[in-house]
């Protein structure tokens, strides 16, 4: 891959950014501006206005619905104790339909612990997809995406100061031109790709805060600096104090520039007059401070340096911007290299295009596929018939039908479902005595089998060495005994050797006598400890037959709780499913509510294409019919004529055909006519069958002819 020689830039990235390269080779100038055409930037401002109509936030009911949603799922879940809040640009009136939802959770005590994973948890039962945890970040935060309404959220925690900002940046842009300039920035840099912090660019915030710098020293201000005559108002936070006062009076301006000059002069401004080296955004200042008086120069490697692999160091302030309310933060310092480079690129390109008279539709194209919504609602059905169209909305209401179907039966199986769950809950509940009395006997079990294996060990060792029961080896001890100590016959004395053996024998019996008493007590304790073990045992099998009465009677009740284990894990596993089930349930509604939405947009294509069809025939009717339709009864002239010679009260067709024929000056006897309107004048301007203003004027015009 042939990599630059001068930049530095491989052939991909010259490829990725190829105004900033042919810039960086000097291969092209900078435009001049003052020389674009007036019809070109008419021709511009024509183009902004319709978009402006187009893109208005298509999305702010959902967003209002989801808002409200989400809060009581919070509240249900952490109690009274929290504050859901919105902020960003469902509040700013800053939003182009495509951004986020951002809300922020607080709570007026304590903050409980682990709250963004108990959060995730509560979002997931919820069925929201994409779920990630920042905890980390300045501001912890949970990302996630609404299927319903496809809404990416971000929940940040404890967000005071975007609240407060998110406050001032609708104030500024109670000036309408400043609010469309802003418009046009965040929806060049989101159809750009430049416009995601996360990913390394700029926020949609950074650029609203670049439009109002602009906005404070365009010549004359657009808008003015809403932090210079303002009330004080110190919120301190995470132990910092920050002033978050500014003036939310009405405000004028003497800026006349249409809104394609402004934007051209935001984009020659921050691409070409701007020194991001020696000059901080700061909008609480109403114009730049400098890097130096801020410390804010710029440290390590330019972003050039970082994407050709020259520097490996960490950037720091490469486009400065500060926050309004904390000073101390530069919004450029999530932006990486790439980001950078490629702002700098899109920059550069926008300059070029609109120089060259390029079409805003052009600057803007997307630089990936976005799902927008057709300019044209009805585009696909235009070439449709009519039949086509009454066939695939008869398809689609079946299709609704069968989905509202499934829905009802996932609904009543969750209700089963927690139904079961509740009663496995109360099952558990009411033998939680039974269970921890079960816990007891097996603690107190497991010794005392010890001890019994122990006794019958000992007691069965000697009895297998000591055959002889205790008894007899008495009786033998016994008569050793008295042999031993009966009086010896002097005649028949026991030779000594014999004697030994006696005595050796007695010494064994009294041994085994002692080992036998052992056996026995042994075996006493033994029985003894049995005999406790078995009532254990029966204890043990009491609590087992008391739960099975409590899973019976709960089996009585709902038979569907039959093979179900009276245990924790059981409840879980019932947790689970209802979990599950909802999952289904968010999926079908999505479902539904697509259905439903294609289904009002054929309804309404089929009213405006039949009204359109009216119109049309009306427009070119059948001319016999017309005429039919319209010719006025045939009048008879001379009936008229004699009608109005007596004064009677004639139709506005009588009329009419009077006036046609000569009018009243062709009447034979005027002379009388005259005296007949002077007797009954009331009774011919009250008739009911005269439009009265327009019979008297036309009546008046005649006579004074
Ligand atoms: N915010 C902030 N500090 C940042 C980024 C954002 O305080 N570094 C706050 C601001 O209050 C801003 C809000 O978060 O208004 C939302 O930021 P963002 O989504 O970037 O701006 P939006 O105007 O909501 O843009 P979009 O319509 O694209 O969502
Ligand atoms: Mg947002």
């Amino acid at each position: 891959m042939s990599v630059c020689s001068k930049t530095g830039l491989s052939k991909q990235q010259q490829e990725r950014w190829p105004y900033l390269y042919r810039h960086l080779l000097e291969e092209i100038d900078i435009p001049d501006f003052n020389s674009v055409r007036e019809n070109d930037i008419e021709k511009l401002d024509s183009d902004l206005k319709k978009l402006i109509k187009r893109i208005g936030d298509a999305k702010s009911k959902s967003r209002e619905s989801l808002t409200k949603h989400l809060s009581s799922v919070i509240f249900r879940r952490f109690g009274k104790n929290a504050i859901v809040e919105s902020f960003g640009s469902s509040v700013t009136n800053l939003s182009i339909g495509t951004g986020d939802l951002d809300l922020c959770l607080s709570f007026k005590n304590k903050t409980p612990q682990k709250v963004l994973r108990k959060l995730s948890g509560v979002l997931q039962e919820e069925g929201m997809d994409d779920i990630q945890l920042i905890p980390k970040a300045r501001i912890p935060i949970v990302k996630f995406r609404d299927p319903r309404s496809g809404l990416d959220v971000d929940i940040s925690l404890d967000n005071r100061l975007a609240i407060y900002n998110s406050m001032m940046l609708k104030s500024y842009a109670q000036e309408e031109r400043l609010r469309r300039l802003v418009l046009m920035v965040k929806h060049w840099a989101s159809r750009r790709g430049i416009n995601n912090a996360f990913e390394g660019t700029l926020s949609s915030y950074a650029w609203t805060l670049l439009a109002i710098q602009y906005a404070q020293i365009v010549q004359p201000p657009l808008v003015p600096n809403r932090q210079e005559n303002y009330t004080k108002r110190p919120l301190t936070f995470h132990g910092k104090t920050f002033d978050v006062g500014f003036d939310d009076e009405p405000y004028s301006t003497d800026n006349t520039m249409s809104l394609a000059s402004l934007l051209i002069g935001f984009f020659d401004r921050y691409a070409t007059r701007w020194d991001w080296e020696a000059m901080v955004v700061s909008i609480r200042n109403g114009a730049h401070v400098s890097t130096k008086e801020k410390k804010w120069e710029h440290v390590g490697p330019l972003p050039l340096e970082v994407v050709t692999g020259s520097d490996e160091g960490r950037m720091q302030h490469v486009m400065p911007i500060e926050d309004p309310f904390d000073h101390d933060h530069d919004l450029s310092r999530v932006l990486r290299a790439e980001g950078a480079m490629s702002i700098q690129d899109e920059f550069m390109r926008a300059i070029h295009m609109l120089s060259e008279g390029k079409s805003w539709q052009d600057i803007c194209e997307p630089i990936f596929d976005i799902n927008e919504e057709p300019e044209d609602l009805f585009h696909d059905l235009r070439k449709s018939s009519a039949d086509e169209v009454a066939s695939r909305l008869e398809e689609l209401r079946t299709e609704l039908e069968g989905v509202e179907k499934q829905i009802q039966e996932l609904v009543e199986e969750r209700q089963n479902s927690k139904e079961l769950l509740e009663l496995l809950r109360g099952g558990l509940q009411e033998t939680r005595n039974v269970r921890s009395d079960r816990q007891q006997i097996l603690s107190e079990l497991r010794p005392l089998s010890l001890k019994v294996q122990e006794l019958r060990e000992v007691r069965d060792g000697i009895n297998q060495r000591i055959a002889i029961p205790t008894k007899r080896i008495h009786q033998e001890m016994v008569r050793i005994f008295e042999k031993l100590t009966s009086e010896v016959d002097i005649f028949n004395a026991p030779t000594l050797g014999v004697e030994r053996g006696y005595f050796a024998y007695f010494f064994e019996l009294q041994a085994m006598y002692q080992a036998s008493l052992q056996s026995n007590e042994a075996h006493q304790e033994f029985i003894r400890l049995r005999r406790e073990q078995n009532q254990e045992y029966r204890a043990l099998k009491k609590t087992r037959k008391q739960e099975e009465d409590v899973l019976v009677k709960l089996i009585e009740n709902n038979p569907a709780l039959e093979g179900v284990h009276l245990n924790p894990k059981s409840v879980k596993e019932f947790q689970k499913n209802a979990k599950l089930l909802q999952r289904s349930i968010n999926q079908q509604y999505s479902t539904k509510h697509e259905l439903r939405r294609e289904i009002g947009r054929l309804e309404a294509w089929q009213r405006i294409s039949s009204k359109n069809k009216r119109n049309q025939q009306r427009r070119s009717p059948n001319p016999t019919t017309r005429r039919n339709r319209r010719r006025p009864p045939e009048v008879n002239i001379n009936e008229v004529r004699q009608k109005a010679s007596s004064g009677d009260s004639i139709s506005l067709n009588e009329l009419d055909a009077l006036l046609s024929k000569g009018g009243i000056a062709s009447l034979n006897n005027s002379e009388q006519i005259k005296s007949k309107q002077k007797q009954r004048p009331s009774k011919k301007r009250t008739s009911g069958r005269i439009d009265i203003r327009q019979g008297r004027t036309r009546g008046r015009k005649q006579m004074r002819k």
